[in-house]
């Protein structure tokens, strides 16, 4: 195992926790006879679950307990917590079940947990905050999803080493290997480029793991973010991602019927590669939002996806689904209408071109009854497995403490499996619960975690929401330290944090949020803190000398103060929207500015630097024409370490 870095016995013995450490704010923490700790109070918050190949242990991993939960899945008995460091992620298996892979996006490395020991038994470094694992079982190798430097690292395990980080597109979140171990299919999760692209969309990006790059990249429908949830097709033909799909230039007026939001399913055929149809998972008036991932049967004829902000599950019937495709309709479908018309299906049967018009209707997938929809068992479904037989789906459920069972014949949820107790929920967890629940829109069709990505941050689409008139979008704001940097919204439409929450609430969800709501919407956005740039030592001398020029000849300073970076005014620095007359904008606060491109009112700049010269002809914004190329790089590199 070559470089793994072997843990000291004692070290060992410590990572057996009977319950878990939280990360914040620290419990009362017992002792036990065998040096263990017990803490009073830790949220529980199981994200990725894994079966082992006898179908008899799952393993969850707590993103908030900092552990992995080993469970006997026949009779749900709690086994033990293995302590994780760093935000314990995305979960691999190795094919004999010996070896867990964990990632640990806050230590940025992959830690091996022995199954037979229950024990960690070493990590492996590799790129910053990786998410998510995948395996190559035959060559022996492991890919982590490193959203920090937006790479994929290729692991080799056999020396127990990192051998090659691969940049791909933007913020890589899940990752699978085709069966052949030819490619690896990475999702990723926010759109890159400028917002005023012509389609700003997610992508995923298609690895060679011989040459060890990206070879690839398919973009999603314009409008698409949130790619996480990905599968691959036994054959290794389709990839299957599911994501959501944002009406962004159409005015906020009404969330109704996918107005401002529709969820969606992309298959990609892989031998192109490129889309081949995009397919709608919501009902009519009933969304399913927030879609986190998606599991196929080894026939490659029915997915599972887990809808997040709805709570449930879906179970899609993809077979038929490419039978329709191909014009291989059913005669009681076939004779189904829509209004006037033939439905969907048949239009396609009788011209290629109208499968784009998938992607916009509602019915397709209900009148071929393909699509079904069940309760997880739980608030926040994230991540699912089915076992080695397949008769069951587990689904860790986020916000419950527990692991839903379902049966994949019926598609009925069977049980839920506790993963240790949930304590009752303080006013910042009840928000984060609130933002993150799309059951609180109405017909449910997103939650405000839709548009603010990653507790609170952006998802690099401009809405134009009727706050400010129409035909003006403006690109999400992230809402760390917000509270701090009144008035509220691009254009300083709101004066306080409160009355924008409450407005907040209204204009996305059309529906009223009680007072005590908002009070615990803003516990949640107050208890937001920035992550330091991971980045950061690898342009710290850079950035050094950019802060003499920020604070200095480059005038920064005077609109972006310490400590918010931000003076709470609004100024005309040249970027006026054809809808916004007076040209005038909130000055935004520039921290954890590294994670929020693109930037401007309307994300029109897709880098800092396209913000600051490309897009100020007029040299109104501070004072870029006094400095030199080298000068400006440095001051760059100063705002992306705020
Ligand atoms: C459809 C996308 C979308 C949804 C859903 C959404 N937001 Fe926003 N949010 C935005 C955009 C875009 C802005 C910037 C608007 C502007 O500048 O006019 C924003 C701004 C804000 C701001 C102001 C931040 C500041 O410092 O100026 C707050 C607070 C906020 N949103 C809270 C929420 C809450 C709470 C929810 C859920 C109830 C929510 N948002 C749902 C897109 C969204
Ligand atoms: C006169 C006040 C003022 C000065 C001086 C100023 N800025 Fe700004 N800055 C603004 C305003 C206002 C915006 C928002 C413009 C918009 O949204 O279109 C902005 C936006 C930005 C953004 C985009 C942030 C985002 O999230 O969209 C960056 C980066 C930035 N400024 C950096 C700088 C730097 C670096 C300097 C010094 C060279 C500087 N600013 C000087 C007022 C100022």
């Amino acid at each position: 195992m070559g470089q793994i870095r072997f843990t000291a016995s004692l070290v060992i013995i410590a990572t057996i926790l009977v319950g878990c450490k939280p990360d914040k704010p620290p419990a009362p923490q017992t002792k036990l006879k065998n040096g263990s700790q017990a803490t009073a109070a830790v949220y529980r918050s199981p994200l990725a679950v894994a079966v082992c190949p006898d179908g008899k242990t799952l393993y969850v991993s707590d993103r908030t307990a900092g552990c992995v939960t080993i469970l006997n899945a026949a009779s749900g008995e709690h086994i033990r917590n293995v302590k994780i460091g760093g935000e314990p992620g995305g979960l691999a298996l190795s094919r004999n079940g010996k070896t867990l892979y964990v990632a640990q996006r806050k230590a940025n490395s992959i830690a091996l947990l022995d199954t037979a020991r229950q024990v960690v038994t070493g990590h492996i470094p590799v790129g910053p905050w990786p998410v998510a694992v995948a395996l190559a079982k035959n060559s022996n190798r492991l890919y982590s999803c490193n959203r920090g430097n937006h790479s994929v690292s290729v692991v080799d395990l056999a020396a127990g080493k990192e051998i090659k980080q691969i940049a791909v597109v933007r913020d890589p979140a899940f990752a699978v290997v085709t069966p052949d171990e030819s490619r690896v299919v990475v999702a990723n999760f926010m759109p890159a480029g400028a917002a005023t692209d012509p389609n700003p969309a997610s992508e995923i990006s298609i690895l060679d793991t011989k040459a060890m790059r990206q070879i690839a990249r398919v973009k999603l429908p314009r409008g698409s973010t949130m790619a996480r949830g990905l599968w691959v097709s036994p054959n290794g033909k389709w990839a299957y991602a599911v994501h959501l799909l944002g009406q962004f230039d159409l005015p906020v007026t009404q969330v109704e019927q996918g107005w401002v939001h529709t969820t969606a399913l992309t298959i990609i055929d892989l031998t192109k590669p490129m889309p081949l149809a995009t397919v709608l998972l919501d009902d009519l008036t009933n969304g399913a939002a927030d879609p986190w991932a998606v599991v196929g049967s080894r026939d490659g004829k029915t997915l599972w996806i887990s809808h997040r902000g709805v709570h449930e599950v879906s179970r899609l019937d993809i077979g038929h689904i490419h039978e329709l495709l191909e014009g291989k309709i059913p005669a009681e479908l076939a004779k189904i209408k829509d209004a006037q018309r033939d439905n969907i299906w048949v239009r396609i049967k009788k011209d290629k071109r109208q499968i784009a018009e998938l992607a916009r209707d509602l019915t397709a997938l209900h009148i071929s009854k393909t699509l079904a929809r069940t309760p997880s068992g739980g608030k926040g479904p994230t991540g699912i497995t089915l076992s080695p037989n397949e008769n069951k789906l587990y689904v860790a459920n986020y916000y419950d403490a527990s692991v839903g069972v379902l049966d994949t014949a019926g598609g009925k949820l069977l049980n839920t499996i506790s993963v240790g107790p949930q304590p009752q929920a303080c006013s910042i967890r009840r928000g984060e619960i609130y933002f993150h629940d799309a059951t609180r829109c109405y017909q449910r069709w997103h939650s405000c975690a839709s548009c603010h990505l990653d507790q609170g941050r952006i998802d690099a689409l401009p809405w134009d929401f009727m706050r400010d008139g129409i035909d003006n979008g403006k690109d999400v704001i992230s809402l760390v330290h917000m509270h701090h940097t009144p008035p509220h919204n691009r254009r300083a439409t709101r004066p306080d944090p409160r009355t924008c929450m409450k407005t907040g609430v209204l204009g996305s969800h059309m529906m009223p949020p009680a007072e005590s709501e908002v009070d615990d919407l803003l516990a949640y956005v107050k208890s937001l803190r920035p992550e330091p740039n991971p980045n950061l030592l690898q342009f710290a001398p850079a950035a050094k000398r950019g802060k003499v020029i920020f604070e200095g000849k480059g005038n920064c300073s005077r609109c972006h103060p310490k400590p918010w970076f931000t003076d709470n005014k609004t100024y005309d620095v040249g970027t006026a929207s054809k809808g916004d007359p007076d040209g005038k904008y909130d000055t935004p606060s520039l921290i954890e500015a590294y994670r929020t491109a693109p930037y401007l009112h309307d994300g029109r700049a897709a880098t800092i630097k396209d913000a600051l010269t490309k897009f100020d002809p007029k040299g109104l914004h501070g004072n870029l024409k006094a400095l030199t190329p080298k000068e400006i790089e440095d001051l760059i590199a100063y705002v992306l370490s705020l």
